[in-house]
C-alpha cells in the first residue's frame, strides 16, 4: 500500500509521480500486489497518475473530495482505476460536516469547529479482483451503500 498526496489546489510537496515510480519498484520486490491511494483534489491529477503508473500498480484508488466518481475501470495495463472512492459518512453534510457550519463558512469566509451531523449515512467503497501472482487487476466494483 501506497498514500500519496497531489499537488494540485494543494500544499506543495514532493512530486508524487516520480515518488510513485520510485516506491512501486521498491514494493514490487517484496510483493506483486501494489494498491497506490492518491490523495488529491484534482481529478486531472488522479487521473494522469493512474495513467503513469498503468501496468505497475494494481489499483490506484483516489481520495480526498469525499464525492465518488463513477468512472472505475481497469486501465489496459492492469491498474484498476477511481478517481474518488468517496467517503464513509452522514449524507445530509457538507462532505463529512454539518451542512450549516460549512454553510456559515462559505458565507463569511471565517473559520469555524466542523461537527459531524447525526442522521442517515453512506458507505462508499471498491471491491477489486487481482490476480495474485502477476498483481494485474482483473475487476473493479464501485459500492455505494445508503442507510
Ligand atoms: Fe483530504
Amino acid at each position: 500500500m501506497l498514500n500519496l498526496e497531489g499537488r494540485v489546489f494543494m500544499s506543495n510537496l514532493d512530486d508524487p509521480f516520480r515518488i510513485a515510480e520510485r516506491e512501486i519498484e521498491k514494493l514490487k520486490k517484496s510483493t506483486s500486489v501494489v494498491i497506490v491511494d492518491f490523495h488529491a483534489e484534482a481529478t486531472s491529477e488522479k487521473i494522469a497518475l493512474a495513467w503513469y503508473v498503468d501496468g505497475k500498480a494494481s489499483a490506484v484508488i483516489g481520495t480526498h473530495t469525499h464525492v465518488q466518481t463513477a468512472d472505475e475501470r481497469v486501465l489496459p495495463g492492469g491498474t484498476a482505476f477511481i478517481t474518488d472512492v468517496g467517503m464513509t459518512g452522514p449524507t445530509d453534510s457538507v462532505i463529512g460536516v454539518k451542512k450549516e457550519q460549512a454553510i456559515t463558512r462559505f458565507l463569511y469566509q471565517t473559520t469555524h469547529r466542523f461537527e459531524i451531523p447525526r442522521g442517515p449515512v453512506h458507505l462508499c467503497a471498491v471491491l477489486i479482483d487481482i490476480e495474485e501472482k502477476t498483481g494485474k487487476a482483473n475487476s473493479i466494483e464501485r459500492i455505494h451503500i445508503k442507510s
